[in-house]
């Protein structure tokens, strides 16, 4: 495929957790307002806050009496709880109603986060392109140009309607396939809101992490436009962190290296020095990207690849007694057991491995998994349970568990289609409660296996969406201009620190892990970048 003549879409949902809540209370309506986690200290902290209350400078992060302080009028709703633990049961739901829309109108859809969503849109234009060639400015109502900042919507009208007719007039039709791809994502955003409720946000360019970039100039209920003509210029603006998988140390290793603030100023060194410094493919992966091409595909996955529930338990809350720890295995294995049934229902198929993590007040985390061969609140319980004493060192006789534990999940995964296994379906549409011995274990502390869905169940508040890491390619010297034919490698180590990306699939035993890879540079400086989600 020629890749940088791809048309990718990154559609974003605004402030999608307060638009949930006020779906369920409409009387909120236009309302400055927040979701907040827990009802503890200071009126919990903010997850989400919606446009109206960041216009008075409430921020996620505050406490809800904070915000109140800056904004009388500022609404908080609370996430639900369930056993002492937030259930975002309700943001997923409202997740699925947007992605069920996506699903009906697109085929390469690529579920990025709980409200995020990346559409390659290229079959669809050529489709397009056929009967609709006269698109006109009302056509647009909420598309920008990245390459231009308008503060008035006669601004805004006349700098499009500009680019609109220089992209109908050229006559190689260079941006006529972004035109399009605009013209597909108002439509589609329109329907988001028709058939969902929600307002979203858009970003259109020629690859994933450009859509990202850009998705984010203009919100909410906006789109922007990236033609590769404003990569110069918008990247001379960017800041290199806020770049996809440059936002952690491997930016900040980036910004020192080459004594650069902004993604344009590394422009200047040329594909020896970049490889030189960052290694072959990583530096050929930036090398390119800075000039607009970059090749990881939009993948069509809907499914979570793992079910996980998870809690932090900082401080004086740490789990240092058996009792509290067996206690927390069962809650987080009944909201794990929960979601697997409603998963087996929806789609016909079963987990078959279970996983616990843990991490220690040592701040070591340990992560070891069995099989899973029956659906079981109690056995995912147990399992765990017993997974966790190995780890105590306390005397077998005491109540203590030492070290405690301040972080503790639970998470299926190892999906098999029902139809495929349908010898031993049976097995799982029984409940039983005995404990069988855990018949192999294998230490999951290495990336292949390390599985939950992240972010999605994290409910800690301080945890952060990131955006997934670039997938860095062995791309010869590609110049922007050139039709140049680019295919992404797989397997890259750089998987292993992607948030979103990571989870795309679990390397087989026989997928050797290049080694190359494992020493790139970006690896080295990315381990802070957690992994949150897992989509199948
Ligand atoms: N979220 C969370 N914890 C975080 C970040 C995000 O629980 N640290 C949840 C939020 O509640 C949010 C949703 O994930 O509503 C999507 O996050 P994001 O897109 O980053 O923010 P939005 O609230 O949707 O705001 P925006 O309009 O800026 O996209
Ligand atoms: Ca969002
Ligand atoms: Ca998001």
């Amino acid at each position: 495929m020629n890749v940088d003549h791809r048309v990718i879409a990154l559609i974003d949902m605004d402030c999608f957790y307060v638009q949930v809540e006020q779906r369920l209370q409409p009387e909120f309506l236009g309302k400055p307002c927040g979701v907040a986690q827990y009802y503890t200290w200071k009126g919990g902290g903010l997850i989400a806050v919606n446009y109206e209350a960041r216009d008075f400078g409430v921020k996620r992060g505050m406490r809800g009496e904070q915000a109140k302080e800056l904004c009388p009028d500022f609404h908080v709703f609370h996430v639900q709880e369930v056993n002492g633990k937030a259930n975002l049961t309700r943001y997923r739901d409202a997740s699925a109603d947007v992605f069920r829309v996506l699903n009906a109108n697109f085929k390469l859809v690529e579920k990025a986060s709980i409200d995020e969503a990346y559409l390659d849109l290229t079959d669809d234009i050529q489709k397009l392109k056929e009967n609709r060639s006269n698109l006109t400015i009302s056509d647009f109502p909420s598309t920008h140009l990245a390459g231009s900042t308008t503060k008035t919507e006669d601004e805004r009208i006349e700098v499009f309607e500009k680019w609109l007719k220089d992209c109908q007039s050229d006559d190689e039709k260079r941006n006529f396939d972004l035109v399009l791809g605009a013209y597909l994502v108002e439509q589609i955003r329109k329907k988001i809101k028709e058939e969902t409720g929600f307002f979203c946000s858009a970003g259109i360019a020629r690859n994933k992490i450009l859509a990202k970039l850009c998705c984010g100039f203009n919100k909410p209920k906006k789109q922007t436009v990236l033609p590769n003509s404003d990569i110069d210029y918008v990247f001379d603006k960017t800041p290199v962190q806020k770049i996809q998988g440059l936002g952690g140390k491997a930016g900040e290793r980036v910004t020192e290296l080459f004594q650069v603030d902004y993604i344009g100023q590394l422009r200047k060194y040329s594909l020896d020095i970049l490889q030189t410094s960052l290694g072959e493919k990583d530096g050929c992966w930036l090398y390119n990207l800075i000039r607009g091409i970059e090749t990881t595909p939009v993948n069509s996955r809907n499914l979570y690849k793992s079910i996980s529930a998870s809690k932090n338990f900082p401080g004086k809350t740490s789990l240092d007694t058996n009792e509290k720890i067996r206690s927390w295995c069962h809650n987080l294995a009944e909201e794990v057991f929960n979601r697997l049934e409603k998963d087996r229902t929806e789609n016909k198929r079963r987990a078959k491995l279970l996983t616990v993590t843990c991490t220690l007040i040592t701040n070591e985390t340990i992560a070891r998994s069995c099989p899973l061969n029956e659906y079981s609140i109690d056995r995912f319980a147990n399992d765990a349970y017993r997974i966790l004493k190995q780890f105590n060192k306390s005397s077998s006789t005491s109540n203590i568990y030492s070290p405690a534990i301040i972080n503790l999940g639970i998470s299926a995964g190892k999906f098999l289609d029902s139809v495929k296994t349908k010898s031993i379906a049976d097995l799982f549409s029984k409940q039983t409660t005995k404990a069988e011995p855990i018949t192999s274990m294998e230490n999951l502390i290495n990336w292949q296996e390390a599985e939950e869905e992240g972010d999605d169940d994290d409910d800690t508040e301080t945890s952060t969406e990131k955006p997934p890491s670039p997938l860095p390619t062995t791309i010869a010297v590609a110049a922007a201009a050139t039709k140049t034919t680019i295919s992404p490698i797989k397997g890259d180590f750089f998987r292993k620190f992607q948030k979103n990306e990571e989870r795309l699939k679990t390397p087989s035993k026989s997928e050797p892990k290049s080694s190359s890879s494992i020493t790139s540079f970006f690896s080295r400086y990315s381990t802070n970048d957690n992994s949150s989600h897992s989509f199948g």
